[in-house]
Order: C-alpha cells, then structure tokens, then sequence
C-alpha cells in the first residue's frame, strides 16, 4: 500500500523569489497537510549528506553548493498516496518539461534552480523525514 507521508524541501531559489507563500498555497490546495515544517540554511556538509544517494552523479558539486547557498524551507507532507501525488503536484525535474501548473512549471528557473524537492519513494520520503525532524516535532 502507498505511504502517506512525503518530505519536502523549497529551494533557495524559490525562497530568494519570495514564493514561500504560493508554494504552500499549492501544497495544500493539492490536498497535502503539513506534518512538519521549519525554515533553515544548510551548511555544505549537511546538504552532502541529505543528498549522498546522487554523490557519483556529475552534478552533486552543483547541487551541494546550491542547497547550501541559501536557506530552505523543509517540510512533511501527509496525503493518501503522498510520494507519487506530490510528484504529480512539483512536475518533471527540468521545468521545460514540467505540466502547466506544476509547481515548477509555475516557479522553477531551471533544472538545478528548481523550486522544490520532492521524495521518490516511501523508504526515500522516510529516511528523509528523519534526517529534518524528530518525532517531537512531528504533528
Ligand atoms: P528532487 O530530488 O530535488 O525532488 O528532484 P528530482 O527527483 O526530480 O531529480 P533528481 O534526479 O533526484 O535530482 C536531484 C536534483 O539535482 C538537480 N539536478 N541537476 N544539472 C543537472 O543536470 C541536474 N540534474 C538534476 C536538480 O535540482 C534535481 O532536483
Ligand atoms: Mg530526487
């Protein structure tokens, strides 16, 4: 059975942009309540290691130094079939190919400047969620 919870991260572009608000506002009129949220800048070591699953890609450099140049927002999203519709909500990873209406199609500048972060899997969306919050901080 799908998961119900998906984890979230507004990039600094978006946040740069001032579109905090209007990504929330999409996120819960796609149906997600927010589980968890706080709003922090990454050092290079913590961005390195949310994102060590893609440490052999060619762009990992880019996108540590990227996720750490500016704070993010970071969130848990529950929803019946979380991961897969929250995918559907954010649109492709290259926003020229992102649906109309998508959360990237909408704010995304480019494919590594791309608004959003969106889990890939239930064991992914987990793993992630912990990595940010405590069961404390959890509602
Ligand atoms: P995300 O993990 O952020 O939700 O994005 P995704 O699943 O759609 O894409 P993924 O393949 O997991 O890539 C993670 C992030 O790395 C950056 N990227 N840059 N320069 C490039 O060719 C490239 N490809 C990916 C993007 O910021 C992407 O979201
Ligand atoms: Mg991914």
């Amino acid at each position: 059975m799908a998961g119900t919870i998906t984890f979230t991260m507004i990039k600094p572009d978006a946040v740069e942009a001032n579109n905090i608000g209007p990504i929330l506002a999409k996120i819960n009129e796609g149906g997600f309540r927010i589980v968890a949220m706080k709003y922090l800048h990454l050092t290079k070591e913590q961005a390195g290691l949310f994102y060590e699953v893609h440490k052999e890609r060619p762009f990992y450099g880019e996108l540590v130094d990227y996720m750490s140049a500016g704070p993010i927002v970071a969130a848990v999203l529950s929803k019946e079939n979380a991961v897969a519709d929250y995918r559907t909500l954010i649109g492709a990873t290259d926003p020229t190919k992102a649906e109309k209406g998508t959360i990237r199609n909408l704010f995304a500048k480019s494919i590594a400047a791309n608004a959003v972060h969106g889990s890939d899997s239930d064991e992914n969306a987990n793993i992630e969620a912990n990595f940010f919050f405590s069961k404390l901080e959890r509602f």
